[in-house]
């Protein structure tokens, strides 16, 4: 596997920067995009803390296959009680710690991207150990991601703390992502079910998922994991997702 691909952070190779925002602009739907928090920080990741953003690259082309984005985090309090607003809680902590001089002990996983065709070839787990072996070479307390179940947006009417608790008949997580966390020793802590606020006019949800919201009321979206609630009085559309803690402690 690792003779196959090449990992290398950006603090390593600035070059790839283009590349691997190539593969995560492919990766997630738009108005993943558009989240507020991730509007004010991520172009700021590769700046701030280029050793923790990844890039795995076919070792004989130099392309890249698949991208992973973290931070690191300051925080002093039991893993169990890692807060609700996940994603956007440790996007905007991570810039606020390094702005107040907190010293780190977390990194925190904020997405895995694998480049349409190169998915179920394992480079999943080959990201989740290249990140593990970040927190540990930083040594870390742990490594947590406010984990975005990949199937979830096919269920988008489940409750998230059920979905998560889904089974296969052989006892892994019915859901392909939380597999991989599973097969890595990854522990799922407690669902966050306000990890990211998308905000919109209706014509700018209209536009960002080819679709029509004639009435206010809750929409189901294609790669949306829970509806999308649309209040045409106030012109306004509101997608609050969940996700859910997954944990590393010592990793
Ligand atoms: C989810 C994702 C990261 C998994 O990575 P991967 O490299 O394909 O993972 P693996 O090869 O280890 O496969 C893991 C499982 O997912 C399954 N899988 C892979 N691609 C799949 C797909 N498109 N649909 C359904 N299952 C899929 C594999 O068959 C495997 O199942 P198994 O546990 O029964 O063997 C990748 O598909 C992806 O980039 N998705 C889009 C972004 C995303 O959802 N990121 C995760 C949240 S941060």
């Amino acid at each position: 596997m690792t003779e196959r691909y090449a990992v290398t952070t950006i603090e390593e190779n600035p070059a790839l920067a283009t590349e691997v925002a190539e593969v995560v602009r492919s990766a997630w739907p738009t108005f993943m995009r558009l989240d507020a928090i991730a509007g004010k920080y991520w172009s700021e990741l590769d700046h701030a803390f280029p050793e923790l953003q990844i890039a795995v690259t076919d070792a004989q082309s130099g392309e890249v296959v698949a991208s992973a984005h973290a931070v690191p985090l300051s925080w002093n309090a039991p893993l169990a009680d890692l807060p609700e607003n996940g994603w956007d809680w440790a996007l905007a902590k991570a810039f606020g710690d390094l702005e107040d001089g907190l010293p780190p002990n977390l990194v925190c996983g904020l997405e895995v991207s694998i480049a349409q065709g190169c998915r179920g070839k394992g480079l999943g787990a080959l990201v989740m150990q290249t990140m593990k072996s970040a927190a540990k070479n930083r040594r870390a307390a742990g490594l947590v991601v406010p984990a975005r179940p990949s199937l979830k947006s096919r269920y988008p009417l489940a409750a998230m703390a059920s979905y998560v608790r889904w089974r296969n008949a052989d006892g892994l997580p019915f859901d392909p992502w939380l597999r991989v966390h599973a097969r890595q020793n990854g522990s799922i802590a407690h669902v966050c079910d306000h990890a990211m606020r998308i905000e919109g006019t209706v014509a700018q949800w209209e536009e960002w998922t080819a679709m029509r919201f004639p009435e206010s009321g809750d929409y189901v979206v294609p790669d949306a994991l829970v509806p999308v609630t649309i209040d045409c009085d106030s012109d306004r559309g509101v997608y609050v997702e969940p996700g859910v803690w997954v944990i590393y402690p010592s990793p």
